[in-house]
């Protein structure tokens, strides 16, 4: 059996169709899903799917070590940064080399980097009158958004879109592929 923890900050809407996805396979499995904050939705989400939670803070996180100590106990095959918001400190990068995938809401390059997440990044991606979005999906290094890209995919935006629109466009590119990505990476290994 194949083992995945999540991390996210958020509304964990890709945490819970990747869990659902996952379901339908014999030989993979969600072990849980991990936090940053406390009132984060996914939570919620995790306890209605049965999954295992376990919330963090940043001494824990970037200076303790026990987030590390935690994921070295249950052994991932991938750690799955889905909506997650902090950067990944060295230790973590260092003890899972290529085990640790990132989702981010545009075509990097562009619109990346610190304090570029959810909506900031639609909206930079209407300020810039760009005719395409998408989602990237990359192994994740020590800084933001800019490991070794694993997938792309692309949306057409039009001249009457607005930034909920085209999170709209790319949540559904995500629900899409990010579960299929995650498996076939896990068959790789
Ligand atoms: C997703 O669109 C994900 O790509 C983005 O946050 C959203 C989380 O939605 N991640 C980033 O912006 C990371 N820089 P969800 O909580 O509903 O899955």
């Amino acid at each position: 059996m194949k083992n995945i923890i999540i991390l996210a900050s958020g509304s964990g809407s890709n945490a819970e169709n990747i869990v659902k996805f996952l379901a339908d396979t014999s030989n993979v499995k969600v072990s849980h899903i991990l936090s940053n904050n406390v009132n984060a939705p996914v939570l919620l989400r995790a306890k209605n799917l049965n999954i295992k939670t376990k919330v963090f803070n940043k001494t824990e996180f970037n200076e303790s070590g026990e987030v590390l100590k935690f994921l070295k106990k249950e052994q991932p095959d991938l750690i799955v940064l889905a909506g997650f918001l902090w950067l990944v400190p060295t230790d973590i990068v260092k003890a899972f080399p290529q085990r640790i995938i990132n989702i981010h809401p545009a075509l990097l390059p562009k619109h990346g980097g610190k304090g570029m997440y959810g909506a900031k990044v639609h909206q930079a991606v209407i300020e810039n009158k760009e005719s395409e979005s998408g989602i990237t999906i990359h192994y994740v290094n020590e800084k933001y958004d800019s490991g070794d890209i694993i997938f792309q995919a692309s949306c057409k935006i039009l001249p009457s879109d607005d930034a909920d629109s085209v999170a709209q466009k790319v949540h559904a590119l995500e629900y899409q592929h990010f579960p299929r990505v995650i498996l076939a990476l896990l068959e790789q290994q």
